[in-house]
C-alpha cells in the first residue's frame, strides 16, 4: 500500500474542520493533479488557495460528466441524506467514493449512491489536523486493489492508517480514536486542575499538564516499549508516581473509568448509525 498515488482529479464535498484537514495533507503530498472541492461556506475555505484547487459552491455547478478517480465525503452525517443523491450519477460512472460521516454505514452510502458503487468508510480523528491523525477504513466489496490504496493513500496524507473488514468494529473504534482525542484533553484539564490544588499558578500546571501529555505520548509513538512497560519505568516502589498510581489503578480507579466511557460512546455510535 506504500506506493505513491497520484490521481488526475480529486474531488472534496465539505471543506470543514476535517475536510479543510484532509485538503491540506493532500496538497502537501501531492496527490492529485486537481482538486475540485464542494464547500457552500466561503469562510470555511482555507486562506492560501493552491491554483489547483477549484471551490464550487454547490455541486448544480459541477461538470456534469466528471468522473473524478476518487470523492471525499466531509460534511456532518445529518446533512448526509440530503447530499448524496447529488453524486449518484458519479458514483455509476465509476468515482471511488470516501466518506467520513460518523455511524454512516456501508449500506447507508450503499443506498443513497447505488449498490454497485465503490465505497469506504474511514473515521479520522482530529489530530489529523498537524497530520498526526488515524484512521480506521473499511470497504465494500465493490472497492479493488487499485481504489483501496487510492483510500489508503487519502487518509495516509494525514496520519497512520489501518484496515478492518469486518465493518461492526466501527463502533469500537469510533469510542477510542475517533472520540479519543476529547479523553486526552480532558486528562490535561483535569492535571492542571490538580496541579492547581497541589499549590501550582494555573498558568504553569497548565504549562506542565499540556507538556506532559504531549511528550509522553511522542515517547509512546516513538518507544519499542509497551506502555505498561513505560509506565513502570518512571514508577520506583515507596516513590511519588506509585503514590498516584495507587490512587489511579484502584479497583474504582481510572480502568474501570475509561471502560465504562468507551462502553458508553460505542453504544452512542451503534444508536446513531444509519
Ligand atoms: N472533526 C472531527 O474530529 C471528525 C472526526 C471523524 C469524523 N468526522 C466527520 O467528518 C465530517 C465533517 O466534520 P467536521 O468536523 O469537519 O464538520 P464541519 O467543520 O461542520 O465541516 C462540514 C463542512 O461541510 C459543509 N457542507 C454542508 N453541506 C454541504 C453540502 N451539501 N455539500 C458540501 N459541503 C457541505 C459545511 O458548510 P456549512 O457550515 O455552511 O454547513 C461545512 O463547511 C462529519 O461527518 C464528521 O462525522 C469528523
Amino acid at each position: 500500500m506504500s506506493q505513491p498515488v497520484s490521481l488526475p482529479t480529486l474531488l472534496l464535498i465539505g471543506c470543514g474542520r476535517m475536510g479543510g484537514a484532509l485538503l491540506s495533507g493532500w496538497l502537501e503530498n501531492d496527490l492529485a493533479e486537481r482538486y475540485v472541492v464542494v464547500e457552500p461556506a466561503v469562510g470555511s475555505r482555507p486562506k492560501t488557495l493552491s491554483p489547483h484547487v477549484a471551490f464550487l459552491e454547490s455541486p448544480d455547478h459541477l461538470d456534469p460528466k466528471l468522473t473524478p478517480a476518487a470523492a471525499v465525503i466531509a460534511v456532518k452525517p445529518q446533512v448526509m441524506a440530503e447530499t448524496l443523491p447529488h453524486y449518484r450519477a458519479m458514483a455509476a460512472r465509476g468515482t471511488l467514493f470516501l466518506s467520513i460521516a460518523a455511524g454512516k454505514t456501508l449500506k447507508f452510502l450503499a443506498d443513497a449512491l447505488g449498490k454497485d458503487a465503490a465505497l469506504v468508510r474511514a473515521m479520522p480523528n482530529t489530530p489529523a489536523a498537524i497530520g498526526h491523525g488515524i484512521s480506521v477504513a473499511c470497504a465494500n466489496k465493490r472497492v479493488d486493489q487499485t481504489d483501496r490504496a487510492r483510500a489508503d493513500a487519502l487518509l495516509a496524507a494525514v496520519g497512520q492508517v489501518a484496515w478492518i473488514e469486518d465493518e461492526a468494529l466501527m463502533d469500537a473504534v469510533t469510542a477510542v480514536s475517533g472520540s479519543g482525542p476529547a479523553y486526552v484533553f480532558l486528562l490535561i484539564e483535569c492535571l492542571t486542575k490538580a496541579g492547581v490544588e497541589a499549590g501550582l499558578p494555573e498558568p504553569l500546571a497548565e504549562k506542565l499538564a499540556r507538556a506532559t501529555v504531549a511528550g509522553s505520548g511522542e515517547l509512546a509513538r516513538v518507544s519499542p516499549e509497551s506502555a505498561a512497560q513505560l509506565r513502570e519505568a518512571v514508577t520506583s516502589p515507596g516513590g511519588t508516581t506509585r503514590a498516584a498510581l495507587d490512587v489511579l489503578m484502584a479497583k474504582d480507579g481510572l480502568e474501570p473509568l475509561m471502560r465504562k466511557a468507551v462502553l458508553a460512546a460505542a453504544k452512542r455510535s451503534k444508536e446513531l448509525a444509519g
